[in-house]
């Protein structure tokens, strides 16, 4: 059974997955990329950054556990790019360079269709404007059999929480306090949608906490 999963989502201590204000300047909105320091170091970043070196650790093994087995990905448009309301063009081709880390299909929600993007190294940007089920379906006959990496951003998961259909949740919580920007778990009553803490792991940098639905 292909399952859905979100990886390496990094919130702060007060819950935000992205401070406020996003922009082309600020793609994780005014100190949300604070987030992420505990990955930036990791062997499985700098790889994919195309560097040699990084460090394993405990780290290292929650960031490579979001690259195993995924064979397709979901994206809300906030975390494709800074562009809001209509395309007015088609120059944007995600934050990522012509060689983005996903490798797979990736399906980007969005109210805004467009036409799907081929990028180098096996990356393709299909754009979705019939809903997260529809997301999913298509995700699900792309992974072809592994599961579906739902990446982000914190509307996208939300949603996809509220429905039932995530998995399995790989938090990150960076020693940080944002104050405001996106809320991850506002509003959700994790228990009663079925969720249970079944891992937490402190590292000198976060705290990593599983969350999985069922178990
Ligand atoms: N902390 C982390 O680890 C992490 C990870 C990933 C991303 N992020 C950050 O999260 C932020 C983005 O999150 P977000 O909550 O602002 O937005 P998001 O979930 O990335 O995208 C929301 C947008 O996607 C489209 N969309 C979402 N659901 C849809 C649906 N059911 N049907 C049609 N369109 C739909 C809508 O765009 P339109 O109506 O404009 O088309 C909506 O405004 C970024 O700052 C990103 O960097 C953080």
């Amino acid at each position: 059974m292909t399952k859905l999963r979100v990886h390496c989502f990094a919130i702060s201590l007060d819950g935000y997955g992205a401070g406020p204000n996003q922009d082309v300047d600020n793609p994780l909105g005014v100190g949300g990329l604070a987030l992420h320091e505990w990955v930036f170091p990791t062997r499985t970043w700098q790889t994919m950054h195309g560097k040699d070196g990084g460090l394993a650790g405990i780290d290292d093994d929650f960031a490579s556990r979001g690259f195993e087995n995924i064979g397709a990905s979901i994206l809300g448009r906030n975390m494709f790019g800074p562009i809001r309301g209509p395309w007015l063009d088609e120059t944007w081709k995600g934050w990522w360079g012509n060689n983005p880390p996903y490798h797979t299909p990736v399906f980007v929600l969005t109210n805004h269709a467009r036409p799907s993007i081929v990028m180098d190294g096996g990356t393709t940007f299909h754009f979705v404007t019939d809903g997260i089920q529809a997301a999913l379906q298509r995700a699900v006959e792309a992974a072809n059999g592994q599961d579906v990496r739902l990446g982000g951003g914190i509307s996208t998961i939300q949603q996809y929480v509220r429905a039932g259909l995530v998995d399995e949740m790989h938090l990150a919580i960076s020693p940080i306090l944002l104050g405001a920007g996106e809320h991850l778990l506002a509003g959700l009553d994790m228990p009663k949608l079925g969720y249970r803490c079944t891992k937490h792991v402190p590292s000198p940098n976060v705290t990593h906490v599983v969350l999985t639905r069922g178990a």
